[in-house]
């Protein structure tokens, strides 16, 4: 045994040498994969398709088969786990860059960017030794109630297709996989674990799937997570239509998919409906138990077990070691892997650099923003959220950042002139790295405070919002009302009072109410930033950058105004048991445009220090085949004194159809940086493939013939020009 061995292990290390010169195709990484798996028992087949602890599964010792090792999250490696509770481990050496929460990289609409955020982000993945990074997720915005729409990429399908794909191409140029996550239809936190989600074909397809079709198509992901809750009456994490028959068939995807944590509920279906690797079972199946013996699991022991007796074939079993062993090849067995790096500079101005561009500037009256740093003025910096931290929190996918500069940090550094004076104004109970007990905090004292330091200011920043705390924006269950709690209407209204020249940020992941709008005159989306907060802030609010973000959401001007919530508790949350997606393919601003419901601030909307004129747009020619592609052109001219960035958008729509249609859908967009007075033409190209509809009688795509409109502008409410055109 011990001779035999020692051939495996020169044959293994062969292997890896030869892959070092990278001159083994995929092919041949098949067949190694083929000669080691009928090295394998069937004991130690089965022991890689599930937990070993918390974050990590088997390898196979005595053939030097490695293990592999998992951490979220998608804006951050998270700290340490222990092995078998989800206690923190307590190690010092963990603290990371925090990246800021996807939804703000989604309103940058800049995919060079999202290049670089994966490639910083899987660089401090690589040094912290993980194999699998538990990110992104691109789970659809459908509701603003969403706990964790934060860490996702916005409403509209193609953003979040054309915004996650550099991610996760640039995260596995580390030799780190990416996890594209929650697989599917996971949209709201309520009942996550339970729900079972009604939903036609053709908003699955249209809606809810491009992303992760784009994570596997075109970026080529190494895993996908499958998600807590049912569709059509079966769990999501081992679904025969979601699982085997769309991703592992049509798609073709050759990766792992990876339970969530105790989303595997039955032993025949996590085998025969695609499950790879299960993880977080507890053994009551609920997955808080930290009794959490490995050899329950369903695809442990039962799953043996039913090998031996015959009920499954053992080549179901090689299957998902195959993808297993692919995944290691393609990660910890890489040669020449690298070390990655951490904390580093260059991280850093990534962060900052996505924050900066991802701020979205709502309201400028008067251009209240930029505010100057002048001597003499006085700048009173309000609220909880200028010092709470915000990367703290939120669930699976909070952090240990090695520093976090919060907003008011932010700006006391910048402003070295004007003076920056501060109030709290209410406490909500400790973050993770607040020392400031509650009790020795007197709610009331705290508003007389802020008022009175209001008062002594010219210039007032509230600084308000969500937080990550329990029923906000926060994993595990979603907000229970569309407003901004802890009584900011009334403190905003309280502040107006007695300093008018009031401006405001937004901390929050998604959209709020705001009946106090008409008392900001100024007002900025400042998203969950993470590490560099407070600079890329204070960049922006002193005009250091001039703002370029656009919102990837919509934002309501009531809850009942968003689709989701139209048609009442069936649609969300659903009854406990059922939930019905009946807006269908109206999701956000399809829903507003073609009900004519006018959002408080529209999908795509967003203001700059600048000005800029769309010009001289026109469509190559006006008839296209089906294999064509629309080529738009837009000379763009920044006419503001302000050097800036605009996002050109080019949405289609069909009036006369054979079926249901959304008033339009964006299928093209562009980020154009321009200097104060210069203009450039750009070329979008729009893919007449693209403009298919799914067509449900088929069970296939379909390029409906005629007429289309393409509507070209600078936001969903904001068309500059209409163009028809012809699909012959
Ligand atoms: C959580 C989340 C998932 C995360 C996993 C591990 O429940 O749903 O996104 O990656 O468990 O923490």
């Amino acid at each position: 045994m011990i001779k035999y061995s020692y051939l495996l292990v020169i044959t293994f290390f062969t292997f890896t040498l030869a892959t070092a010169q990278n001159d083994i195709k995929d092919n041949e990484i098949n067949k190694k994969i083929d000669s080691i798996i009928s090295l394998l028992t069937l004991e130690e087949k089965v022991a890689m398709c599930h937990a070993q602890s918390k974050f990590s599964t088997k390898g196979v010792e005595r053939l030097g088969i490695p293990e592999i090792w998992m951490s979220d999250g998608p804006h951050g490696v998270r700290a340490e786990i222990s092995w078998d509770s989800w206690d923190y481990a307590g190690w010092t050496n963990d603290s990371i860059t925090a990246f800021p929460a996807l939804t703000c990289l989604a309103a940058s609409f800049n995919p060079n960017l999202s290049a670089q955020f994966g490639k910083s982000i899987g660089e401090e993945a690589l040094y912290r030794e993980k194999d699998v990074l538990l990110g992104p997720g691109v789970n659809i915005y459908r509701t603003p109630l969403n706990g964790r729409n934060f860490e996702y990429l916005g409403e509209d399908p193609h953003l979040a297709s054309k915004m996650v794909v550099p991610y996760i191409k640039n995260v596995q140029k580390n030799n780190v996989a990416a996890c594209v996550k929650h697989f599917a239809l996971n949209n709201q936190e309520h009942w996550r674990s339970t729900i079972n989600v009604e939903v036609s074909d053709r908003a699955l397809h249209e809606i809810y799937l491009p992303a992760f079709k784009a994570a596997v198509q075109d970026a080529k992901v190494w895993a996908v997570m499958g998600a807590y809750n049912k569709f059509r009456g079966q769990y999501t994490t081992h679904h025969e239509l979601l699982t085997n028959k769309i991703l592992k068939g049509d798609w073709e995807y050759d990766g792992v998919v990876i339970s969530d944590w105790s989303s595997a509920h039955d032993t025949m279906e996590a085998a025969l409906n695609g499950l790879d690797m299960e993880m977080g079972t507890g053994t009551d199946g609920l997955g808080t138990t930290t009794s959490n013996h490995y050899d329950y699991y369903y695809l442990a022991s039962p799953f043996l077990k039913a090998i031996k007796n015959g009920n499954i074939e053992e080549s179901v079993v090689d299957d998902k070691v195959r993808r297993i062993l692919r995944l290691m090849f393609r990660t910890t067995l890489k040669p020449n892997r690298g070390f990655g790096s951490v904390n580093t500079k260059a991280h850093h101005d990534v962060a900052r650099k996505v924050a900066q561009e991802g701020i979205v500037l709502l309201k400028n009256e008067n251009n209240f923003f930029p505010i100057e740093d002048k001597e003499g003025v006085t700048i009173a910096v309000i609220g909880e959220n200028a010092t709470r931290s915000m990367t703290a929190g939120g669930g699976s996918s909070e952090l240990k950042p090695q520093f976090e500069i919060s907003p008011l940090e932010g700006l006391k550094q910048r402003y070295k002139k004007a003076k920056i004076i501060h109030a709290m104004g209410y406490h909500t109970g400790p973050s993770v790295y607040d020392n400031i007990i509650p009790s020795k905090l007197n709610q009331d004292s705290l508003r007389v405070e802020a008022i009175e330091t209001a008062k002594k200011a010219d210039i007032v920043l509230y600084v308000g919002g969500l937080n990550k705390s329990h029923l906000q924006d926060c994993e595990g269950d979603d907000r229970q009302s569309y407003e901004l709690p802890y009584n900011q209407k009334e403190f905003i209204s309280e502040l107006k009072t007695v300093n008018p020249n009031l401006g405001m940020l937004l901390v929050t992941g998604n959209a709020v109410e705001t009946p106090w709008l008409d008392k900001v005159n100024g007002l900025i989306q400042t998203w969950y930033l993470g590490s560099m907060a407070g600079h890329a802030i204070a960049d922006v609010v002193s005009g250091d950058i001039n703002p370029s973000g656009k919102l990837p959401f919509s934002f309501p001007k009531q809850l009942k105004d968003n689709g989701a919530h139209f048609y009442g508790e069936l649609s969300y949350p659903g009854d406990g048991v059922n939930q019905y997606y009946k807006e269908d393919i109206l999701v956000g601003y399809r829903w507003f445009d073609t009900k004519k419901i006018e959002p408080q601030y529209a999908f795509g909307y967003g203001l700059s220090y600048s000005n800029f004129d769309l010009s001289d747009i026109e469509s190559n020619t006006n008839k296209f085949n089906t294999d064509d592609s629309i080529k738009i052109s837009c000379k763009v001219s920044n006419i503001g004194n302000v050097d800036g960035a605009e996002v050109v958008q080019v949405y289609v729509g069909k009036k006369k159809s054979k079926v249901k249609r959304a008033l339009k859908e964006l299928k093209g967009f562009e980020k154009v940086t321009l200097k104060s007075g210069t203009s450039k033409t750009i070329d979008i190209d729009i893919p007449v493939s693209s403009l298919a509809f799914y067509n449900e009688g088929k069970s296939d795509w379909e390029i409906e013939k005629g007429e289309y409109i393409i509507y070209v502008g600078n936001a969903s409410n904001n068309i500059t020009k209409k163009i028809k055109v012809k699909i012959q």
